[in-house]
Order: C-alpha cells, then structure tokens, then sequence
C-alpha cells in the first residue's frame, strides 16, 4: 500500500468507502488512475485488506459525526490535494415516529448525511478555489454526493429522517454548485433500490419489486460507480442530481 503523493492529478477522497457501493465506486476508480483516498470508519482488517486490493491508497479513519475527526478527514484530504470529493457514507435506518430515542436518532442521521458531507464539501470545495486561484489554473474539481432517488418521489413510513436528509442534501448540491462555481462541478448521483445487503428487507418480494422498475432488473453498485465515473469526465454538468434508478421515479 503506497502513498498517495499530493501532486498526483486526480485525488479523490470516497467517505464510507467499505460499503458496498463506497467499494465499487473505489474499484472503478482505481482501474481508471485515480489516486484513492479511502475513508473508513474503523481502520480495521478488513479495511486494510480491501486498501491494498487497491495498490496505491491511503486510508483515513474517523467518525463522521464527530467535528473534531470531520477536520481531521478534511484537513489530511487537503494536505494530499484532493481534488474530488465522494460524499457517500450514509446512516440507513427507519425511526418511528414515537420512538422514546427520536431525537438522538435524529440528530444522529443528520450529523452522518447532511452535516459532514456539507462541512467537508466545504472545506475542500474552498482549497480547490484556493489552489486554482493561486495557480492560476482553470481545471475542475468534483465533488458528487450520493444522494437516494427515493429522497423527492417517495414517502416510506419511519424513514423521515433519512429521506429528509437526502432531500436536503440535493439541496446542498444545488447550493455548493452556485457558490464553488467555475472551479468545482458539484453534483448528486440518486440510485433507486440497489441489490445490496442494507437494501431490500427480507420479507420483499424481489419480482415484484422488479415489474415497477422499467429497466426490468434491480441496480447493482457498478452502476453507481459507472456514474460515478461519467460524471467525472465531464465539466459543465453542475448543480444536477441524477437518478440512476432504471426509470423507477418516472412512473
Ligand atoms: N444501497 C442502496 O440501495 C442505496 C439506495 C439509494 C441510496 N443509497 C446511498 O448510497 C450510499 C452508500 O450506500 P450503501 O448501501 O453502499 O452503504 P451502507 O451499507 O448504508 O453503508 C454506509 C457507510 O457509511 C459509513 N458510516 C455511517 N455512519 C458513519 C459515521 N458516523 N462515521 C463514519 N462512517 C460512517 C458506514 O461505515 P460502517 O460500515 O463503519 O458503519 C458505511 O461505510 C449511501 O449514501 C446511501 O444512502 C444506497
């Protein structure tokens, strides 16, 4: 596992990057150049295993809802030069409305998929600025936020606070779009149900699901990550949140 050099063209920083579409987003990357930086929650086996499948990555550890690691995870992003931001660690989970632990749990969710992905976004939204200004340089930072397709379209009893967060999140993109505007492109990837382990609960019944989605299939995390990778090669796509959801919202 080598480090990744702050002059290298191309440094993404993936938050959440051990789950499954953090993973698939990585694994694509890296097969295209990217210098990875990978940020975990736990600086674990496992995430020492997948970091050098990868070859040249630096893990960065910490707990995004704590402000002190947030700064830790941004200062130590910047210090490499990152110059894409993927904002996809997310806290999933239903809270019933009459729960006794409703406003921890709250404030929890929005601390992990509102409050991080917009103070890092910031933070290194603002070097990117900094660094093409002193450089006189014209090239075009990233930074894209894997937001939900369901967050607009859909309403799912006890899922409120995470579909508000990711309503709010689209929000961010739309904001950080205007105010990072010509240096970065600030965008949203909005997957519908991808077949991933947190996704479908068990007691769904999956060809069903699947005849309500026009693509006929459920998405898998390269399809995220392919996105990903699309959005990446272009420079005048800002301010947008995509759906990759195989038409699911549209009907
Ligand atoms: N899977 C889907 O079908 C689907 C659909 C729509 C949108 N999305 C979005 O896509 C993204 C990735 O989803 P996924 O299903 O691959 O992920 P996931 O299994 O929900 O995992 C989320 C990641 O966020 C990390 N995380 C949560 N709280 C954290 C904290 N306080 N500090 C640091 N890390 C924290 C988790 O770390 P730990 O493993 O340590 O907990 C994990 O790596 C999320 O933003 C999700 O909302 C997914």
């Amino acid at each position: 596992m080598s480090e990744v050099t702050p002059e290298a063209y191309g440094t993404v920083l993936i938050t959440g990057s051990l789950s499954p579409l953090g993973q698939a987003i990585a694994k694509k990357l890296s097969a295209e150049g990217y210098r990875l930086l990978l940020h975990v929650r736990n600086d674990n086996e496992e995430a020492r295993d997948f970091a050098q499948s990868l070859g040249s990555v630096l893990l960065i550890r910490g707990d995004l809802s704590d402000p002190a690691s947030l700064r830790n995870i941004a200062d130590i992003a910047i210090d490499k030069g990152v110059d894409i931001l993927i904002n996809n660690a997310a806290v999933f989970r239903p809270v019933a409305l009459d729960s006794p632990a409703y406003e921890d749990q709250w404030r929890a969710i929005m601390e992990v998929n509102i409050t991080a992905p917009f103070l890092l976004s910031r933070l290194i939204g603002l070097d990117i600025c900094r660094r093409n200004k002193m450089m006189g340089k014209t090239q075009t930072g990233h930074i894209i936020c894997i937001s939900d397709a369901h967050s607009e379209e859909k309403i799912f009893p006890g899922y409120s606070p995470y579909l508000i967060s990711k309503s709010a999140l689209n929000s961010v993109v739309r904001s950080l779009a205007i105010e990072l505007a010509p240096h970065v492109c600030v965008n949203a990837i909005a997957p519908g149900i991808i077949d991933t382990p947190s996704s479908i609960p068990s007691n769904i019944n999956r060809t069903n699901l699947i005849s309500h989605i026009p693509m006929r299939r459920l998405g898998v995390p390269d399809d995220v990550a392919t996105a990903v990778s699309t959005l990446l090669k272009q420079t005048y796509c800002t301010g947008a949140v995509i759906p990759v959801d195989g038409g699911r919202s549209l009907i």
